[in-house]
């Protein structure tokens, strides 16, 4: 297909002030980004259209490799398992699972989706509050680890297994004071009023269940590095206990998600790329908090690990189209874009960097970038440093790759398409744009409301 040429722009030669902020407090914007790995943007948006997501296969590999490589040579036992929810597009999920990680799931249809793609069930972890009693006997003749959420849970199990007369494997989800409040303590068992404990010891007692592991998820985004340090000690004296109380060895322990990805939050006055902790940072503070305990090497668990935007964000685009340019009352500049919240819906907590695909000249502006609902929410970035960019041109946001393709909405638009950008260096469409078809697919209208 034949790309669009680039506009002509007049060249000028501008002085550098690397660092220098603009009369607004500032940074003007110093980057544009024509391709991705090596792709032309200006091809994709020709060939696929816009707006488009795309995924960089490359930078999801690496992510991974480099996660699984600091903690492998950090502690002896490592395993990653894809937060499903995180993005569950299958093609997404396919290179996590060929890069050796299993599959965390937190729902029946997530749990359908990894075994689809042909995960076995002793590679999925089974999370969340809400588990049917049919998705709880799926998990038990699969040999899935179900994650016990709280105690309603525990004592279906009790019921499915004696029915079924099959051994689940099973471990409990912890939530404990990590020095970061509020605390996430609405799932899974507390650890300092004994409730994990207790749990524990009716599991122990029970005849069809086996604990296997012990699992916690501190929160997401989380900065502090220092809170996954005690999250994985009392974690590893839970384990300790277990093996000391009731002579039982257990195969895991699981430290969840959480890891800060390389986002700004609207909050943050510093750009998130300086200050967000890194894998080492995380994983120095994971192990040393198991290490604190003393176990003998031949009694150090597994450690799981259930990251998910910290692997995903970076490797994902959004490609975009300016479709108008406005004054608003106050005089500010506001570009409007044919992408939406309703596809970006990290744009409500995050400042997501935004970049022009050519040089525009050195004369940036204070904008406003709007989406294209026709709601007063739809607000991508306020205050954001522009050159003027044309009608029609491109723009790319950056790192969008977790929680927007699983949280998008169908909301006044249809979804677009999603490509990757192979390894190989060539492009795949891995998710189709919806169509009016098959958005009405499911709808029905009684005969007496049919127009006649
Ligand atoms: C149980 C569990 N594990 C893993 C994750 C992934 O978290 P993150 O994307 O912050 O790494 C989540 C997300 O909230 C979660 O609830």
């Amino acid at each position: 297909m034949e790309t669009k040429k680039k506009k002509y722009v007049r060249p000028v030669i501008a002085r550098q002030q690397l660092g220098m902020m603009n009369k607004f407090g500032k940074a003007p914007i110093s980057t544009l980004i024509d391709k991705i790995d090596d792709v032309d943007i200006s091809e994709l948006s020709s060939n696929y259209g816009t707006p488009l997501f795309v995924i960089s296969e490359k930078k999801l590999r690496s992510q991974q490799r480099d996660a699984l490589r600091i903690f492998k040579t950090r502690y002896p036992k490592v395993q990653f398992a894809w937060s499903y929810k995180t993005n569950y597009l299958d093609a997404i999920c396919s290179v996590f699972h060929q890069e050796g990680s299993w599959a965390e799931v937190v729902s029946e249809f997530e749990y359908d989706k990894a075994k689809r793609l042909g995960m076995p069930g002793n590679k999925i972890i089974f999370n969340g509050p809400d588990k049917t009693k049919d998705a709880l006997i799926k998990a038990i003749n699969d040999g899935a680890s179900i994650h016990i959420d709280h105690f309603d849970e525990l004592y279906s199990l009790i019921e499915v297994t004696e029915k079924l007369e099959k051994t689940a494997r099973v471990a409990i989800r912890v939530n404990m004071d990590v020095g970061i409040y509020p605390k996430w303590d609405r799932f899974g068992f507390n650890y300092e009023n004994g409730e994990a404990l207790d749990a524990i010891k009716r599991i122990m007692i029970a005849n069809n269940m086996k604990l296997v592991g012990l699992h916690c998820h501190i929160g997401t985004y989380m900065l502090s590095t220092s809170a996954y340090r005690i999250a994985a000690s009392k974690l590893t004296t839970l384990y300790k206990k277990v093996i000391s109380d009731f002579s039982h060895s257990l195969e895991y322990i699981d430290l969840g998600g959480g890891f800060a990805s390389k986002n700004t939050l609207h909050a943050q006055y510093l750009d998130a790329s300086g200050i967000v902790p890194t894998f080492e940072d995380y994983a120095d503070a994971i192990t040393s908090g198991i290490f604190e305990l003393n176990l003998k090497a031949s009694e150090l668990p597994l450690l799981i690990l259930e990251t998910g935007r910290a692997l995903v964000d970076e490797a994902g685009f959004m490609i975009t189209k300016v479709i108008a340019h406005k004054r608003l009352s106050n005089g500010r500049r506001a570009v409007i874009l044919d992408t939406g919240v309703n596809l970006l819906f990290t744009s409500f907590w995050y400042k997501h960097r935004i970049t022009p695909t050519q040089f525009y000249g050195e004369h940036t502006e204070d904008s406003a970038i709007f989406g294209n609902l026709c709601m007063n929410i739809d607000v991508i970035r306020d205050g954001i440093q522009l050159p003027p960019i044309p009608v029609g041109d491109i723009l790319v946001i950056h790192n969008v790759g977790a929680y927007n393709m699983t949280q998008w909405m169908q909301f006044i638009n249809m979804r677009p398409k999603v490509v990757m950008v192979m390894e190989s260096g060539s492009v795949e469409i891995i998710r189709q744009n919806e169509t009016l078809e098959y958005l009405t697919q499911l709808e029905i209208v009684p005969e007496s409301l049919k127009l006649k």
